[in-house]
């Protein structure tokens, strides 16, 4: 078998996420609170004891992927002709599921993928938003033709039809809601799909793979290829393949276009959602108090490991010092350490190399910036302590820092158009902040820059589905946006139908 895990024995114990503001067109945006929390934690801490951790997973091997993509293939004709409304139901079950065995998940993130309570809590909810919006969308765009407007003596219908076998490619660090949305968007457009995830989160996919066939996607729809690069490259090289969605670095990204340029055979789309050099922008009228609880928020939470998270802040000079100072002040309150203790905010990164980078990029940067702040972390494990480093020229951080690290750079109020054309230079469009309480730089920010999410007098992070559609431009991604309106429609063909009555 190519699936391995096994948590069976953790017992499925229901923890009661927030659903009760779900509308299909009004995605929960209220996110967990925690009430009570320290029941929830006992709740999830009960359910880690008792859940097994499987350490090895059987990767594929290459000649696994051609059989694979082929009983994909074979299952395509069957599951494109679903009813779309019986595509949308299989995933309202598996939000169900979700949602009945999340303390089982919650405790799953926080020992596979070191994430904090508050940060697997919010992955689980994302993951049933995620089929539950997709749903709703998928109900209403395919399971009618459109008319069209034509001449008397003519019906003219446009609809929508999935393209065949997609390869869904998706990251270790939203290892259930990124790895969930990709399989579900492209299910419910009527596409089969074979899912590689993460090599880093084995566990979390099989075990989400499982919980959407129990939900009704038939094992002829969804495949799971587990293993690492080289398998993922196999994949998307087959003949087979009809479209990718994949998220993860740009260098990934770029790979996988040429292999889809390289191939014969029909042209096959990409999504992509990559990373960012992200920016914020905080001018002289910005609140400190707020801009301190925002920056540690989007640099910091989740280790700093998400796409959408803060790399660059640019502060204008007036107020640099004290607002490095108070972003500074606010970081020493952060506690490092153990994900399964509820009174951790920042967790470990995710493995040894990915340690080794960090330090290495915590070296360079303390030889050739200035460090406005060094945390403090646990030395056995892969911990990263959160730092802050100023430097001159925002040109010193050419590449995406995958970590919780944050560079700040002072500008003066008249060289504003420099700072926005840095960024622009950096070609990268993915999430941006602004901290200012005049309309007109916010709006002349807005316009000029071509960023995919922009958030304002607020933190940066943790877009939610059906409210924030997620997704960037230039280096950043291809677009769509996951959990938004667009998105469905780009795994699926048209056709139009011209019937002369
Ligand atoms: N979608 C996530 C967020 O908004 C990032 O990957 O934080």
């Amino acid at each position: 078998a190519d699936i391995i895990g096994n948590a069976d024995n953790a017992g499925h114990t229901t923890i009661p996420l927030p659903r009760d503001l779900f509308q299909p067109e009004r995605v929960n945006s209220r996110g967990i609170e925690f009430g009570e929390r320290a029941a929830l934690n006992r709740l999830v801490a009960d359910v880690a004891t008792k859940q097994t951790l499987t350490l090895t997973v059987k990767h594929s091997a290459p000649e696994d992927v051609d059989r694979i993509v082929s009983l994909a293939r074979d299952g395509f004709p069957s599951w494109s002709r679903t009813p779309a409304a019986m595509r949308a139901a299989a995933l309202e079950r598996a939000a169900d599921l979700l949602e009945q065995r999340s303390a089982h998940f919650i405790a799953l993130l926080q020992r596979e993928g070191g994430k904090t309570l508050d940060d697997s809590v919010s992955e689980v909810r994302e993951a049933a938003d995620f089929c539950r919006y997709y749903a709703a969308q998928g109900r209403k765009l395919f399971d009618n033709a459109q008319p069209m407007p034509g001449p008397t003596g003519e019906r003219n219908t446009l609809r929508l039809r999935g393209r065949g076998v997609f390869a869904a490619i998706s990251p270790w660090n939203f290892p259930l809601a990124i790895f969930t949305g990709q399989i579900t968007a492209a299910l419910m457009a009527g596409n089969t799909v074979a899912a590689k995830p993460a090599e880093q989160t084995p566990q979390i996919a099989a075990e989400a793979v499982r919980l959407l066939h129990e939900a009704g996607i038939p094992e002829t729809a969804l495949h799971l290829i587990q293993g690492d690069g080289p398998i993922g490259a196999a994949l998307v090289a087959h003949r087979d393949i009809a479209g990718v969605v994949f998220t993860g670095s740009t260098v990934v990204a770029r790979s996988i276009n040429r292999s889809l340029a390289a191939k014969d055979g029909p042209i096959v789309p990409l999504i992509a959602e990559t990373g960012g050099i992200n920016a914020m922008i905080a001018d002289a009228t910005a609140l400190p108090e707020q801009v301190a609880d925002d920056v540690v928020t989007s640099a910091f939470r989740s280790a700093g490991q998400r796409c959408s998270a803060l790399r660059l802040l640019f502060v204008q000079d007036d107020v640099a010092d004290r607002m490095i100072e108070m972003i500074a002040g606010a970081a020493r309150e952060l506690r490092i350490g153990d994900p399964s203790d509820p009174a951790t905010h920042v967790g470990p990164v995710i493995d040894r190399e990915a340690k080794q980078q960090l330090d290495a990029h915590i070296a360079r940067m303390t030889r050739e910036g200035r460090v406005r702040f060094a945390g403090q972390a646990p030395a056995s494990g892969n911990f990263v302590a959160p730092h802050i480093f100023e430097l001159a020229d925002a040109r010193q951080l050419s590449e995406e820092v995958f970590g919780p690290i944050l560079h700040v750079v002072r500008y003066r109020a008249s060289g504003l158009d420099a700072v926005l054309q840095a960024i622009d230079d950096s070609g990268y469009g993915l999430t941006l902040g602004i901290h200012s309480r005049i309309d007109d730089t916010i709006e002349v920010i807005v316009d000029r820059l071509q960023v995919g999410n922009v958030y304002v007098n607020r933190n940066m992070i943790g877009a939610v589905v059906g409210v924030q559609p997620f997704g960037g431009h230039g280096l950043s991604g291809t677009g769509p946006k996951a959990g938004g309106p667009n998105y469905l429609t780009r795994f699926a063909t048209e056709q139009t139908v011209t019937v002369n009555t």
